[in-house]
C-alpha cells in the first residue's frame, strides 16, 4: 500500500492541468451501454473509479481500449447482466449500469452496495423510480433483481430528494423506454447535465436539460449511435487546488478548467480572501495573505458541493477567526476531522455542524484517509503543518485524483508517494 509524505513549503508557484470529471466520466462509461457503435470518449482521468467500472464493464463482456488521450468502449458483445459483488463493493457508482442494462436487455441484477464511510447512501430512489418504469425489482440474496421483460414503460418521476447518480440512470434507463419519462427535481450537477446533452445530440430528446425537470423521449429499444466526445473538466479536483493555493497563499493558475461549474467554491473563497482571474478555461487564484472566516451549507448545485466541504475544513483551520461548516448531504462525513484535530486543529463537532476555531498551527504527523475528500483535507494540511506529514490510505485519494502528487509536485510542493512497510 502507498502513502503520502509531505513537508510544508514556503508557497506553490506555476500552473496546473485539470483532469476530466470523474463523476461525469462514470455514468458517461455506463451510457455505452445503451450504444450500437464503439464509442469514442476523450478526456477520461487516469483514476481507480474509472479503472473499476471499465472492468466491470469488460466482466459482463464489453470490450474497451484505455488510451492516454481516447478511450473506446464498445458493449455490442455485452451479454452478460450481473454485475457481482466483488467488484460493486469496491465502487458504489457500480449502480449506474442498473438503469442502461435493464433498459437494453429487459433484466438485471447488481449486487447490493452496502455500506459507506460518509452515510448509509440508500440507493431507494432508483429502485422506487425504475419500478415505475414498469420494472420487477426483487432484493434477494444481497442482489437487486431487476426484470422489465417487455422494455420500461415512460412515467412521471417524481424523487423526494435529489440523487445525482438516480438520475442518471433514470435518464438512461429513459432513453430507451417506451413513451416519454419526465423526471421532477431531477439533480442540476453538471455532470448529470453533460449525459444529457451528449444523449440528445445524438437523437435521444430530452427537454429541460439543467433544470429540475427532465423530459425524455424513448427509443422504443432502439440502440444509439454516439459520436466522440470529450469529458468535461474535474470541478471537484479544480476546487481542491484553489483551496491548495488559498492555504498556501500561492497564486496558481488552473488550465483546462471550468470556472462556470465553480461559482459555489468560488464566492466562498472570494468571501475568504481571494481573487481570481477567469478565462474561458483558466482561473488565477490570487490569495490573500490574510484568510478570513467563512459559513458553509452544503447542499445540491448550484449550492455548494459536499465533496468540497472536507478541503474547505481544511482551509478553514488557517484562517483568522470561527467559522461554521454545516454538512447537509451526508450524515457521516467529517471523519477527517479527527485527523485534523490531531494535526492540531481547534474543530468543535456539533451533530452534522463543524466549528472551527482559526487560526490554528497545524504539526505535520501521521494521519489515515477515510474516504476520497477527506484524503484531499488533510494533504491541504500537511502543505502547511510544521514538519512531516505521511498520509495513509490514500487508495481512497487514488479512486478519484488523477496524479495528484504529481501535479503538486510540479508547482513545487514537496509531496513523495511511498510504499508501507509491511
Ligand atoms: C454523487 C457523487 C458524489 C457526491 C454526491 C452528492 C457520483 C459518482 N458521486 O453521489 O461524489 O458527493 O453525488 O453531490 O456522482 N439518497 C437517498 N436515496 C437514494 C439516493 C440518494 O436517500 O436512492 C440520498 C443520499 O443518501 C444523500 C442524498 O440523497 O443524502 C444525495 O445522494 P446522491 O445525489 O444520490 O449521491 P450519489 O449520486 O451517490
Amino acid at each position: 500500500m502507498d502513502y503520502l509524505q509531505i513537508k510544508r513549503v514556503k508557497s506553490l508557484n506555476g500552473q496546473i492541468k485539470i483532469s476530466g470529471a470523474k463523476n461525469a466520466s462514470l455514468p458517461l462509461i455506463a451510457m455505452t451501454i445503451l450504444a450500437k457503435n464503439n464509442v469514442s470518449i476523450k478526456n477520461l482521468p487516469h483514476v481507480a473509479d474509472i479503472n473499476t467500472l471499465l472492468k466491470l464493464l469488460s466482466n459482463l463482456g464489453a470490450t474497451f481500449n484505455r488510451g492516454d488521450e481516447i478511450t473506446t468502449v464498445d458493449t455490442s458483445s455485452l451479454t452478460e447482466t450481473k454485475a457481482t459483488y466483488d467488484i460493486v463493493k469496491t465502487m458504489r457508482a457500480s449502480i449506474l449500469v442498473l438503469g442502461p442494462i435493464l433498459a437494453r436487455f429487459g433484466h438485471c441484477e447488481v449486487s447490493l452496495p452496502g455500506g459507506c464511510a460518509i452515510g448509509q447512501r440508500p440507493i431507494d430512489l432508483h429502485l422506487k423510480a425504475l419500478e415505475q418504469m414498469g420494472a420487477k425489482i426483487d432484493i434477494k440474496a444481497g442482489y437487486i433483481e431487476a426484470s422489465a421483460p417487455d422494455g420500461l414503460k415512460g412515467c412521471e418521476i417524481i424523487f423526494d430528494k435529489i440523487t445525482v447518480t438516480g438520475t442518471a440512470n433514470i435518464v438512461m434507463a429513459a432513453a430507451l423506454a417506451h413513451g416519454s419519462t419526465t423526471i421532477t427535481n431531477a439533480a442540476r450537477e453538471p455532470e448529470v447535465v453533460q449525459l444529457c446533452e451528449i444523449l440528445n445530440s445524438n437523437g435521444v430528446e430530452i427537454d429541460g436539460i439543467g433544470t429540475a425537470v427532465l423530459t425524455i423521449q424513448g427509443t422504443s429499444g432502439k440502440l444509439i449511435d454516439i459520436e466522440e466526445f470529450s469529458v468535461i473538466p474535474d470541478r471537484i479536483e479544480a476546487g481542491t487546488y484553489l483551496c491548495a493555493g488559498a492555504i498556501t497563499r500561492s497564486e496558481l493558475t488552473l488550465t483546462s478548467v471550468n470556472a462556470k461549474h465553480l461559482s459555489a467554491v468560488l464566492s466562498k473563497l472570494e468571501e475568504m480572501g481571494s481573487t481570481f482571474t477567469i478565462t474561458p478555461d483558466t482561473i488565477t487564484i490570487h490569495p490573500s495573505e490574510i484568510i478570513k472566516p467563512v459559513k458553509i451549507v452544503t447542499q445540491e448545485y448550484p449550492a455548494f458541493p459536499t465533496d468540497m466541504q472536507a478541503q474547505f475544513l481544511a482551509l478553514a483551520t488557517q484562517a483568522n477567526g470561527t467559522s461554521i461548516i454545516e454538512e447537509r448531504l451526508f450524515e457521516n462525513r467529517f471523519m477527517h476531522v479527527s485527523e485534523l484535530q490531531r494535526m492540531g486543529a481547534d474543530i468543535s463537532l456539533n451533530g452534522h455542524v463543524a466549528t472551527v476555531n482559526g487560526k490554528s498551527k497545524l504539526s505535520g504527523t501521521d494521519v489515515m484517509a477515510t474516504d476520497l475528500r477527506a484524503s484531499s483535507a488533510l494533504v491541504l494540511a500537511g502543505l502547511v503543518a510544521d514538519g512531516t506529514t505521511d498520509v495513509h490510505r490514500i487508495y481512497h485519494l487514488d479512486r478519484g485524483y488523477d496524479s495528484l502528487e504529481k501535479k503538486l509536485q510540479n508547482v513545487g510542493a514537496d509531496i513523495i508517494r511511498l510504499k508501507e512497510q509491511q
